[in-house]
């Protein structure tokens, strides 16, 4: 592939997995701990809000004590090197892409490092607990939930990723199981445009039958390689 032509990368829990974020459905993962239903859903949240809102204090209390791996830092230098656009679109509520340098980052599911008012709607940087109600720095009103995607809730910017794959030339998936849509069905509708599709993935997703290659094996062995591989071809072409 050329190197002034642009690339969409979906990622997902595998790609922070080795930072030492637990993934969704692997062995131990999120989901064998506790069920969608009581923590990740609207109803959850009004059924029991101290429950939901001590899980995302949890996880938004350990992200921060986590470290950037080897595959967020090759996907920034792609971005910073290559000659197209690279946008990274992650299902991850980490914010490990950003911390390794990386600009054009899309986070469909939320962030966990962000607090959404649902009193007056604004959004805040947010890395403190949530328990305790805290007022909101917009309109101080206590209303504050989680800026996370839950299950029956509308991913963000779905309008700018379809927009991106429909301008794109390479589309590749990193560490997602595909099990979740829409970001699951992002790859057949890359083939419906065109789009070359590339996994990179520890294992054979759902969908990996889908794609015009895998490659598998840990993110921080496989992204790095196949950066290296796509900067030294473009460079060998002359059109970096
Ligand atoms: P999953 O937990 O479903 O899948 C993680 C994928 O990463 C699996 O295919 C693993 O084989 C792979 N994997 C694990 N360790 C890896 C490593 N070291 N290197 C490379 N790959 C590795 O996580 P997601 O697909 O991200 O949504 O889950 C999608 C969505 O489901 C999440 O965003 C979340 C969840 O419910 C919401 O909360 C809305």
């Amino acid at each position: 592939m050329g190197g002034n032509r642009n690339i969409v990368i979906l990622t997902g829990a595998g790609v922070s997995a080795e930072s030492g974020i637990d993934t969704f459905r692997d062995g131990g993962g999120l989901w064998e701990q506790h069920r969608v239903e009581d923590v990740a859903t609207p109803e959850a949240f009004q059924r029991d809000p101290d429950l939901v809102l001590r899980f995302y204090d949890k996880r938004r209390e350990a992200v921060q004590t986590k470290e950037p791996n080897a595959a967020h830092n090759a996907l920034a230098r792609l971005e910073a090197k290559w000659g197209g656009d690279v946008l990274i679109v992650t299902q991850n509520v980490d914010d490990l892409h950003e911390r390794a340098g990386a600009k054009n980052v899309l986070h469909m599911h939320g962030e966990l490092l962000n607090a959404w008012c649902t009193a007056c709607d604004a959004r805040s940087r947010w890395t403190r607990p949530m328990i305790d109600r805290p007022a909101c720095p917009a309109c101080s009103a206590s209303a504050l939930r989680p800026d996370i995607v839950w299950f029956g809730e509308m991913p963000y910017r779905m309008e700018e990723i379809y927009g991106a794959l429909r301008q794109a030339d390479l589309f590749v998936s990193i560490g997602t199981s595909g099990a979740v849509y829409p970001a699951a069905g992002f790859v057949r509708d890359a083939r419906e445009l065109g789009v070359e599709t590339l996994e990179l993935n520890l294992e054979r997703s759902e969908g990996s039958s889908w794609f015009d290659e895998t490659r598998l094996g840990p993110a921080t062995e496989i992204v790095p390689a196949w950066v290296d591989e796509v900067l030294a071809q473009a460079l060998e072409s002359g059109i970096r």
